[in-house]
């Protein structure tokens, strides 16, 4: 079987207010009835997968739990991180738990924050994408790019491999969030794919590539999660090594480095949903390219998204153009749409004065 590795212990800061330090991005409710992160498990929950592992931090734990059991999901394990040290410690300890019963053990590595709307076109890619990684590389899901985008790594297909095929294909290169002129000339160039940040391998390729590329992060995991504790469900790994573990990207830590690297394109619809303007556009607006949460009113309005999450506020907008506000039970976002990527500035502000 394929174990499904949920990783859920990121901030997602540029959905403020919603996404908040307590409750961020990926448990809230952002574009269903479900959270992003009980989408991600239930995308997994077919035959042909184990049941997920989740990686996350201590404070997520009953978020976790509860909203697992409202689907009615019940867990491999939920691994606990003290503290927060990025994805390489994080896909690390899943790889190094899978590994204790069962060393080739098939990991599909994916973010919980993600939309990926077509479940059953995403589980065949994932099984076209088994043969590679059986064989000990790590199969990349790669995105035809729109946009000179510096949030997201970049594939550089390999000559002669064919961005549009259903089977996995051959890389140059990877090239994690380059500046704005790189991401220019590679988008422009045709011959890169964005990487989705979901990954398929074997337990051992992730342990024997951080053996080679990143020995200092290798060597603190191994040591706090051959000392991690099981209680009430949860495995938390042990704090006193983990403090020593650095904060990286398995991103920067491994894929820039690895050779043993492949990509399979993926094209039935996929989005990070980094920003206010991306759930805009998720969202499908209509003709005048409104988005309404249900108390919400626009008078002369477009392509504006007004979204308001609590029952006792009505939200109204007028003669707004190209405009993203949100309004919590005690937090209220106006922002123009072009400069929705600088909610993440408004909350540094903000907890700067505390
Ligand atoms: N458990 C755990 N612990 N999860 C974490 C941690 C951590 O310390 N840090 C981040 N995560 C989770 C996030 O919640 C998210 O689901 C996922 O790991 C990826 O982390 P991000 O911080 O969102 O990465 P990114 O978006 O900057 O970049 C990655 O994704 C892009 C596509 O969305 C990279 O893989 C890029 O190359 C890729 O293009
Ligand atoms: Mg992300």
């Amino acid at each position: 079987p394929i174990y499904p590795v949920l990783l859920c212990g990121g901030a997602g800061t540029r959905l403020w207010p919603l996404s908040r330090q307590s409750f961020p991005k990926q448990f809230a409710r952002i574009n269903s009835d479900h959270s992003l992160f009980q989408q991600a498990a239930q995308r997994f929950a077919t035959s042909d997968f184990a049941r997920p592992l989740i990686i996350t931090g201590e404070d997520f734990r009953f978020i976790v739990t509860e909203q697992l059991a409202a689907c009615e999901l019940s867990p491999q394990c939920i691994l606990l991180e003290p503290e927060g040290r990025n994805t390489a410690p994080a896909a690390l300890a899943a790889a190094l738990v899978l590994a204790e019963t069962n060393p080739g053990a098939m990991m599909l590595l994916t973010p919980s924050d993600h939309v990926i709307p077509n479940d059953k076109a995403f589980r065949r890619a994932v099984h076209a994408a088994v043969p590679r990684a059986l064989a000990g590389d790590f199969v990349t899901f790669g995105i035809v790019p729109d946009k000179p985008e510096t949030g997201y790594g970049y594939l550089e297909l390999a000559a002669g491999a064919n961005p549009k095929a259903d089977s996995p294909q051959a890389l140059a290169s990877f090239v994690e969030k380059p500046n704005a002129d790189q991401a220019a000339q590679m988008l422009a160039s045709g011959n890169y794919l964005w990487n989705a940040g979901i990954f398929l391998f074997k337990a051992e390729t992730l342990i024997a590539a951080c053996q080679e590329h990143a020995p200092d992060v290798l060597l603190p995991v191994q040591s706090a999660v051959s000392s991690a504790s099981s209680d009430l469900g949860f495995t938390r790994i042990a704090s006193d090594p983990w403090s020593n573990v650095p904060s990286i990207s398995i991103d920067y830590a491994v894929m820039e480095h690895t050779s043993n690297l492949a990509v399979l394109p993926y094209k039935a619809g996929w989005s990070d949903l980094g920003g206010w303007d991306a759930v805009w556009q998720e969202s499908g607006p209509s003709d005048s390219g409104n988005v309404l949460s249900s108390n919400a009113t626009q008078i002369g309005c477009s392509n504006t998204l007004l979204r308001s999450e609590s029952p006792q506020v009505e939200l109204v907008g007028v003669g707004l153009q190209d405009i993203i506000a949100i309004a919590t039970s005690d937090a209220v976002l106006v922002a123009r749409k072009s400069e929705a990527q600088r909610v993440k500035e408004a909350v540094a502000t903000l907890q700067e004065r505390g």
